[in-house]
């Protein structure tokens, strides 16, 4: 192993920056040069990289987005481009290819493995945390954290004037963002794909609130729930409340990465390099009961992470 690159893929997440560069500056004290590719699974199909050094890779642990930029490339979906993206590392001399993203980067790791003689080594990134075999991925604490802070000020304009916010969050199909942001802002209804929601359960627990003199609410709804804007009309003449709508969005991918994400970055870069340096491809590195450690790629991709249900009954019991 002499010559690895490493690559950004899908949706960004805060901490992809602080795991080039952990990836780059542990290679780098072994002896490992380091390639980066540029605009994702593109900058494999077109040859287009740099080389990262310890020097180059200064200055952007604290910054969110990445430095290598992204893509969603419907070629590399395709035969020919996992082919044409194994030529590329063939001809670069890479022994080894450290790709950084969510399940569809990570899925395109597994096809490319089949088909390059390259070791492929996956760090789930994304701020979904929907990644199997990994209890959290880089960037999902610092969304959340986005989302926290943008709720609390929600909250104070909702007490303000006795509204109920529906605050709809990022997610792709699956809850785990919405049921954490949801836990930690004491949401009085948390909405996620996992469980179909009733418009009945939600009006009644808005009016159980009312009786009771809370007279101001937040529904945490994932965006795979579906139409948040039908949802606030259905609401409002159900419950005959005054309902708004406040779109998190895509402020969840950006800013600063928090110090969990950091962590978590320089961790896990550090764990696929090692991986890399002991000959092991066809992994992902990913955090279990607290530690860092490695599972099957193939594995990973195989299998659909589980939403802890349980959290949702607490969420309820903590907002009454
Ligand atoms: O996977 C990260 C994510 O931000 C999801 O939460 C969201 O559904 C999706 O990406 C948006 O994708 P795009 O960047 O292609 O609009």
């Amino acid at each position: 192993m002499t010559r690895i690159g490493v690559v950004t893929s899908g949706g960004d997440a805060p901490g992809m920056n602080a795991t080039i560069r952990a990836v780059t500056r542990v290679a780098h004290s072994e002896g490992l040069e380091v390639l980066g590719f540029e605009r994702g699974w593109d900058g494999l199909l077109t040859n287009t990289f740099r080389m990262l050094t310890p020097r180059n890779v200064g200055g952007i642990l604290h910054l969110g987005g990445t430095i290598l930029r992204t893509s969603r490339s419907p070629e590399f979906r395709t035969v020919e481009g996992v082919q044409k993206a194994a030529e590329t590392l063939a001809l670069n001399n890479v022994d080894g290819l450290v790709v950084v993203g969510g399940d569809g980067s990570l899925r395109g790791a597994l096809e490319l493995s089949k088909m390059s003689d390259a070791l492929i080594v996956g760090i789930p990134t994304t701020i979904d945390n929907d990644i199997f075999g990994t209890d959290e991925t880089v960037g999902f604490d610092s969304a959340v954290n986005t989302a926290i802070v943008e709720i609390d000020k929600i909250r104070d304009t909702a007490n303000s004037h006795d509204r109920v916010f529906i605050v709809e969050v990022m997610g792709k199909k699956r809850g785990f963002l919405a049921l954490t942001i949801g836990l930690t802002v004491g949401a009085e209804v948390i909405l996620v794909p996992e469980v179909e929601y009733s418009l009945k359960k939600i009006v009644g627990t808005l009016e159980e609130n009312d009786a009771k003199g809370k007279k101001s609410g937040i529904i945490v709804a994932a965006e795979g729930i579906g139409d948040t804007h039908k949802l606030l009309r259905e609401i409002e003449e159900k419950a005959g409340v005054e309902v708004r709508l406040s779109v998190t969005g895509y402020a969840q991918r950006g800013g600063n990465p928090t110090a969990r994400s950091r962590l978590l970055a320089n961790l896990f870069g550090k764990k696929a390099v090692e991986l890399l340096l002991n000959e092991q491809g066809n992994r992902m590195v990913a955090l279990q009961e607290g530690k860092v450690t490695s599972i099957d790629l193939k594995e990973v991709c195989s299998n659909e992470k589980q939403l802890d249900l349980s959290l949702m009954k607490l969420a309820q019991t903590l907002a009454t």
